[in-house]
């Protein structure tokens, strides 16, 4: 080692040490908001190789913040209380798979608006041995579901995809986090399951990030039962409220005991699935039964010496950001970030898969997938030659439509496991729909499916007949879970985001900037992203997050332009003596690591 790398080593390992007293919150209360930082007085200094970013002059997040720094271990989530769960249990022997299912269920209790056990998601492990797997607990269409169950007699798409009792998949979160654990983790799961439970019986102290979801959700939680727990005698509970949820932590104890069986049969199943029914849904005790959570191979792919880990199918996170890269991987270098050719190139691309996404992906048990061809680096090479030198290409057929909940979870233990977990109940408190016996919100995930295809849905968009509605059939998802190695076959990156299709190109988008930009993973996070789904034909890009020189020579071109929102990515990367963490700052989310 040499001696200036010694001197960094040590730094960060100080850094480490002050961090992990830094993020020792008091049981039960949360600091959101705070996102990583160095501590009073300390000046961070990158990694080596790591250049400094420079973003436009009116981009709200500044270049060189500070990530939170860890020896060990690191847990990054979207709420500060979920990151200290893992962590706690990491603390008592348990590895990154036992950290991410604490996390998971402690995210259901502190974070209702996207943390779930109503819900679904995908995780890629890392495992020290060296050996990847994948796990998908998606929800499936109930039995009853069929084709055509969100078309009006009208013709048109109704909203009953989107809200209320008929919107849920059957959930899949319960089976997969404890077959996951089952499987690789090292604890029990009643032990991987106590900080939770803490949590939602002993209560925790509201921030001001979840009392603002409360107060701007307000009519859909007193709609559909969550009005008494969320919005108690009509008022939202407030920054600083002690929220308890007893209906919450009996649920939580009994999975803790029964693992699975505590939530898909018996008492807790056949009263949660009775109060659904008298509101209209059509998920059933049979439906639960027939439920499982899939192993799955994750995509393995390179991109410029690194090796990719990531979702495969019933996501298309992995396959659309996999062809995305591949056919980025000709330009080499990338132009400079945030100029009028790099907005060509990557909206090109991503406009490109996604045209794919939308047309060919769905549920492998339903569809033929043609995954090896989409991520074929010939077949990227055909997608690159179609990209014009100064002009945009018009998007010839079919998009997708958009969700907004959903919460990633970064996790890397000290012996080598790292896990890339995403989760969702898809838009914001999922379906509305508050199950008040076993005190958890159901999804409103039937929405991903086609409600009609080849037809414009409710936002004007339409998917492929590919991911059509059938009964017991995954509706396709956008969830990109990732774990990038170095060319040593080490974790360097855990990644993943929330956004809807934006999780692909968001992830992606960090992927780029800390693999051809040389960006710090806190710039990485930082940068003003941009996002192309094919249809509708516009490149989006975050406010303010082009100079408009720059906007004016992408109209120029062809463009159709708009702004908002990309994604809430939370991350984390091996730099020497240890872990950086970091919280997407469009989030409230915190690392915690020690
Ligand atoms: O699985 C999907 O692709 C969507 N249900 C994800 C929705 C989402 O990310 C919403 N989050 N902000």
């Amino acid at each position: 080692m040499t001696a200036t790398r010694v001197a960094l080593v040590a730094l960060l390992i100080a850094v480490a040490t002050r961090d992990a007293v830094s993020q020792a919150t008091p049981r039960g209360a949360t600091d959101a908001g705070a996102a990583g930082a160095l501590g009073s007085g300390a000046r961070y200094i990158p990694p080596p190789g790591r250049r400094p970013a420079r973003f436009p002059v009116a981009w709200p997040f500044p270049a060189g913040r500070a990530p939170v720094v860890a020896r060990r271990a690191m847990v990054v989530s979207d709420a500060p209380l979920a990151s200290q769960a893992g962590v706690e249990v990491l603390r008592h022997g348990g590895n990154a798979v036992d950290a991410a299912v604490a996390t998971a269920f402690a995210l259901a209790v502190v974070y209702p608006e996207a943390g779930n056990i109503g819900g679904g998601g995908y995780m890629v492990i890392h495992l020290a041995s060296g050996r990847n797997v994948a796990i998908d607990y998606r929800e499936v269409a109930p039995l009853a579901a069929t084709r055509d169950m969100y078309v009006g007699p009208d013709g048109k798409v109704t909203e009953a995809s989107v809200v209320g009792p008929l919107a849920s998949g059957v959930p899949g979160a319960v089976a997969g986090l404890t077959e996951a654990l089952a499987r690789h983790g090292a604890l029990p799961l009643a032990e991987v399951m106590k900080p939770a439970i803490r949590l939602a019986e002993e209560g925790f102290v509201v921030d001001s990030a979840l009392a603002r979801r409360f107060g701007d959700y307000r009519d859909l939680l007193q709609k559909f039962g969550g009005g008494a727990v969320f919005v108690p005698n009509g008022e939202p509970l407030g920054p600083g409220a002690r929220l308890t949820q007893p209906a919450l932590a009996r649920t939580l104890r009994t999975i803790a005991t029964r693992g699975r069986a505590g939530f898909y049969e018996g008492p807790i199943a056949e009263s949660w699935t009775r109060e659904l029914a008298a509101l209209g849904g059509i998920i059933t005790l049979e439906d639960l039964r027939r439920y499982r959570a899939v192993w799955r191979q994750p995509i393995r792919a390179t991109y410029r010496g690194h090796t990719l880990l990531t979702m495969p199918p019933s996501s298309s996170g992995g396959v659309t950001m996999i062809e995305t890269l591949n056919i980025l991987e000709g330009f080499r270098p990338l132009p400079p970030f945030g100029s009028t050719r790099w907005a060509h190139l990557l909206g090109s691309a991503f406009q490109r898969a996604f045209v794919d996404r939308n047309a060919k992906l769905g549920d492998p048990a339903f569809v033929n997938v043609p995954l090896k061809e989409l991520t074929d680096k010939r077949y990227a090479a055909s997608l690159r030659a179609t990209i014009r030198a100064e002009r945009a290409t018009p998007t010839p057929a079919a998009p997708l439509r958009e969700g907004t909940q959903t919460t990633h979870v970064s996790v890397a233990d000290s012996k080598g496991n790292a896990v890339a977990m995403t989760t969702t109940i898809n838009e914001l408190f999922g379906s509305g729909i508050y199950l008040p016996s076993a005190g958890f919100f159901l999804n409103d995930e039937m929405d991903d499916f086609t409600s009609r295809p080849g037809v414009p849905n409710m936002f004007g968009l339409v998917q492929g007949e590919a991911n059509a509605i059938q009964p017991g059939k995954r509706m396709l998802s956008a969830m990109s879970p990732t774990i990038v190695l170095d060319a040593r076959g080490r974790v360097l990156l855990v990644a993943g985001s929330r956004g809807g299709p934006r999780i692909i190109t968001s992830t992606t988008g960090v992927l780029l900037n800390v693999i051809d930009y040389r960006m710090t993973l806190a710039d990485a996070l930082s940068a003003p992203r941009l996002h192309h789904q094919a249809l509708p034909d516009t490149l989006r890009i975050e406010e303010n997050g082009v100079s408009a020189a720059v906007q004016d020579s992408l109209r120029a071109m062809g463009y159709g332009t708009s702004s908002g929102s990309i994604g809430q990515v939370n991350a984390l990367m091996r730099v020497p003596g240890g872990f950086e963490g970091v919280a997407d700052p469009r989030g409230s989310g915190r690392p915690v690591g020690y």
